[in-house]
């Protein structure tokens, strides 16, 4: 007599066959958390060869001593967090000219931002581990290795064996390695949530239509030369570009320069470091077949294009041109865009073309800027298409 396989009780282990018994639903409720770790244990074919928990007598000197130490990490990972929180709620973060008051602080932002998040994590990850070493049971196991996805049994019993490590790790009643972590981990978490929800309450809009993300260094003010200069290494040498300065197939990269901030030591920095300014000029090859945009058709001088270095993929700078190709070449996750055509995307992860700052040579024979960029540079962002 063959038997149907409904007639069978229902099995929870059948996406996962193992040798030992699989239980039934109705078993596996009647066991306690102690009954599914060994179950876990047995379904994964693993033999305990050796346990024996790291501290059978509570409360020995030793044992507070490792407590204490596992705490330190916490403590030390929660003040750090909130040291990170502080650093990015309060230090002054505005760009500061060298030499001017306040520079050194300025300066010290970013390593502090960086500094404290990674001990934060640094302490996180270390009073994790050490809490590990120091209080799982020495235990020596040996495991067959299964395929294929986790099914039902496998799901409930991991869960009990963690109830389980809780369990002989008597986590309950070790209140001061609780609290440090909780603290650590919820400040931790809380100067995540503050880094991630401060961009929506710094308004970026402040300027409206002049607002930093609409605007760069290259934007014209009361009609003055905007020209382009290469960056000698000395802010106050001021080298402006002709075109003959330039070899064909060759790239330079170029800021902004104003006649008005000559002698002007914060300008002159200042218009070489921030971030939006840096373009690269490029000097095609002559009878170089280029596509121009639509609208953009005088936005070149010659052979002469000029393009935003910010990657409009996440904004790393496009430093690399492949005179063979044509080709810009983004490092960070290698976009790579097509000067011969409007510095549009043609591999790699970034979707809109490089903007083309449009350029011509005025009557004393320098490269000039004639306009801001069209668009805004750098990455994509919400409002971009309605502009
Ligand atoms: S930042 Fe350039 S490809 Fe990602």
């Amino acid at each position: 007599m063959t038997t149907s396989r409904h007639d069978e009780p229902p099995s929870l282990g059948a996406e996962n066959p193992s040798p030992a018994h699989v239980p039934t639903r109705a078993e596996l409720d009647d066991m306690g958390p102690e009954e599914l770790a060994v179950l876990a244990a047995r379904l994964d074919d693993v033999e305990i060869v050796h346990n024996q928990r790291k501290w059978p007598v509570p409360g020995t000197r030793a044992e507070k001593r490792a407590e204490r130490a596992v705490a330190l990490w916490f403590l030390i990972s929660a003040l750090s967090a909130v040291a990170f929180i502080g650093v990015f709620l309060f230090w002054p973060y505005e760009y500061v000219a060298p030499g001017q008051p306040g520079h050194q602080l300025y300066s010290a932002y970013t390593p502090l931002v960086g500094l404290f998040f990674g001990l934060s994590v640094l302490a996180l990850g270390i009073g994790v581990i050490s809490y590990v070493k120091k209080f799982f049971p020495d235990e020596v196991s040996v495991q067959q290795r299964h395929d294929g996805p986790s099914d039902e049994v496998a799901r409930r019993t991991v869960i009990a064996q963690l109830a389980k490590a809780g369990k002989d790790t008597d986590i309950a009643r070790r209140s001061l390695i609780k609290r440090t972590a909780g603290l650590a981990a919820g400040v931790f978490g809380l100067g995540l949530g503050i880094a991630a929800v401060a961009p929506l309450i710094r308004d970026p809009w402040k300027g409206r239509e002049e607002a930093d993300l609409w605007v760069t260094g290259w934007k014209p003010v009361n009609g003055e030369t905007v020209y382009l200069r290469y960056d000698t290494g000395d802010p106050s040498e001021i080298a402006l570009v002709r075109p003959e300065d330039q070899d064909p197939g060759s790239m330079m990269t170029v800021f902004p320069f104003r006649e008005s901030e000559r002698g002007d030591e914060e300008a002159l920095v200042k218009a070489l470091r921030k971030s939006d300014n840096p373009v690269m000029l490029i000097r095609l090859r002559p009878g170089t077949p280029v596509t121009l945009r639509e609208g953009q058709e005088d936005f070149h001088h010659g052979d002469y294009y000029a393009f935003s270095k910010i990657c409009t993929h996440l904004g790393c700078p496009t430093s690399l041109f492949e005179s063979q190709t044509n080709r810009i070449l983004c490092p960070c996750h290698q976009s790579q865009f097509i000067a011969t055509e409007y510095g549009k995307p043609v591999f790699g992860p970034a979707a809109r073309p490089l903007p083309q700052l449009p350029i011509t040579v005025n009557d004393e024979g320098y490269l000039v800027a004639t306009g801001d960029f069209p668009e805004a540079i750098g990455p994509s962002f919400w409002e971009i298409h309605g502009s």
